[in-house]
């Protein structure tokens, strides 16, 4: 499984990148509204610490209005994967950025039926958000297997990103029904690294390890 990290924060950027287990960025509008750069400029910073798909999100509410803010996102580096909100406007935007050869992430899809549509447009990408809809009362996990089942019926290129991601639980869920991607928060993944036994264990051992007589 891939992992992302959901954050437009470049320090928090940096730093996972450096474990070496790293593969794209999501950011959105929330996100980005965190730091204090203007979008384009954060969105190439991004592009030049991981060198994978960077989600960055259209704000217009048109189709032909989301493909030109595209077609200008898509310009700031090969690598930048336009996210697009899963309304009928959103359908046809991704549908001409598709055939333009633009990558699609389908964000804010909180349904099986909105995730076949998506794949359907040609999204490369799809967005479920498991944590939101944990949130109100429904079942996140559940959403991902039914869409995973839906993908492993048919030929479409699309990759799930699993997405609203709340705990470490979320991740190894989405890993064992095959979702292809996580996008994780950067507390969340300092989670996945932890553990107090491996700390109680290393302790121990270096303990007991200055107890070895050295030559
Ligand atoms: C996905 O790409 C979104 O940025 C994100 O996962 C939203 O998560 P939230 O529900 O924690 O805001």
């Amino acid at each position: 499984m891939k992992i992302f990290i959901d954050t437009a924060n470049l320090d928090k950027i940096r730093e996972v990148n450096s474990w070496g287990i790293l593969d794209g960025v999501t950011t959105n509008p929330s996100l980005v509204a965190k730091e204090n750069t203007d979008f384009e400029t954060l969105v190439g910073e991004i592009c030049g610490i991981v060198d994978g798909p960077i989600s960055a999100e259209v704000m217009s509410v048109t189709a032909p209005e989301m493909v030109a803010e595209a077609r200008k996102l898509a310009a700031i580096n090969k690598n930048v994967v336009i996210k697009v909100p899963m309304t009928e406007e959103g359908l046809k935007a991704t549908k001409a950025l598709a055939d333009e050869g633009i990558r699609v992430n389908m964000t804010l899809v909180f349904s099986a039926a909105q995730a076949l549509l998506a794949c359907k447009a040609g999204a490369r990408y799809i967005s479920p958000f498991v944590g939101r809809f944990d949130d109100v009362g429904e079942d996140g996990m559940r959403l991902i297997s039914e869409i995973m089942d839906i993908l492993d019926s048919y030929d479409f290129e699309t990759e799930v990103i699993v997405a609203s991601i709340r705990h470490p639980i979320h991740v190894t869920q989405a890993a064992r029904m095959g979702a292809h991607i996580a996008t994780i928060p950067y507390d969340v993944l300092k989670k996945m690294f932890n553990h107090p036994l491996t700390d109680i264990g290393i302790k121990r051992f270096q303990d007991d390890w200055a107890k070895v007589p050295k030559k």
